[in-house]
């Protein structure tokens, strides 16, 4: 059932756990992120991100998510990850996404920081179009970083009452918030700002989104869920599985082939070989954070 993530995570949030939001780049990742949840009865979110835009068009990879999601029983959101302008989020509406996260910390170009104005104004846009057709919002305030504590964070960190404000100013749906994640792999054991995190909680009723959810410690995830941590982003642990399996696999085809070689034979060439078991591995990666994350059952 395709749902607005925001009747997956105000449910999360009520019930103390958080709701899986995991990225799809093609089929096989597609299928393990469906094959995950129905595995573990998971309500959950896949995610496309814009830069999906230079790889494929998001509308093949829309309809192939659709069509998989057809078949399932599962509550799920198909959600746009990261949208960097009111344009491009204007575009995956139309595509039929159930969720779409409008970034307004940062300008369009990824990289320059929008004013707190700024990032109020184009939020407010994307929310006053997506609520007219029943779609969910999530936005962001603060700058995602690893920080080495609290105090040494403070330019970064979500500041509490600022993002009370932001969302009394815009009506957003769900907030992702700074608390010393990044994404990509950290370096060293990453800090997470529970004590911030609680008190923007406290601030902020609405569902908290974690990103940069690879590599957290799961006492950490564990500790933020019940703080209000009720939706939660994992892209890059998927991308490890499926590097691991690949590369596993690739070392195996080429002893294969020296041996073929060596015996005068024919060597035979099969893409899914490859494949299947790095769609395998996604499934395991998916499911061990699902499990960390309280969704099982949930469904
Ligand atoms: O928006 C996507 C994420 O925040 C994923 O972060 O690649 O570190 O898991 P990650
Ligand atoms: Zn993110």
């Amino acid at each position: 059932m395709l749902v607005p993530s925001k009747e997956l995570t105000t449910r999360a949030r009520a019930e103390g756990f958080a709701v899986g939001a995991f990225n799809a780049v093609n089929m096989e990742s597609a299928q393990a992120i469906f094959a995950a949840a129905e595995e573990t009865r998971s309500p959950f979110i896949i995610q496309i991100t814009q830069t999906t835009l230079n790889y494929t068009e998001p509308e093949e990879l829309f309809a192939l998510i659709k069509a998989r999601g057809e078949k399932t029983n599962v509550p799920y959101a198909i959600h746009l990850d990261h949208g960097r302008s009111f344009d491009i989020c204007m575009r995956f509406l139309r595509l039929g996404v159930t969720s779409l996260m409008i970034d307004g910390s940062l300008q369009a170009d990824g990289k320059t920081p929008r004013t707190y104005e700024e990032n109020v104004d184009v939020t407010r846009r994307v929310v006053e179009a997506a609520h007219a057709v029943g779609v969910t919002v999530e936005a962001e305030i603060g700058r995602l970083g690893q920080v080495a504590g609290e105090a040494e964070g403070a330019d970064l960190l979500t500041d509490p009452k600022q993002a009370a404000r932001f969302v009394a100013d815009t009506g957003v749906d769900m907030l992702a918030v700074a608390i010393g994640t990044t994404h990509g792999l950290y370096k060293g054991t990453p800090y997470i700002a529970h004590d911030r995190l609680a008190e923007i909680g406290k601030a902020v009723p609405i569902p908290l989104v974690m990103h940069g959810g690879t590599g957290v410690p799961d006492a950490d995830v564990r500790k933020a869920i019940p703080l209000g941590i009720a939706k939660i982003n994992i892209d890059t642990q998927i991308r490890v599985a499926f590097y691991g399996a690949v590369i596993e696999q690739v070392h195996a085809v080429e002893k294969e082939f020296a041996k073929v070689d060596a015996e005068g034979g024919v060597r035979k060439y099969d893409i899914r070989k490859i494949l299947a078991p790095a769609r395998d591995a996604m499934r395991e990666a998916i499911i061990d954070r699902m499990k960390v994350f309280g969704s099982p059952g949930k469904a």
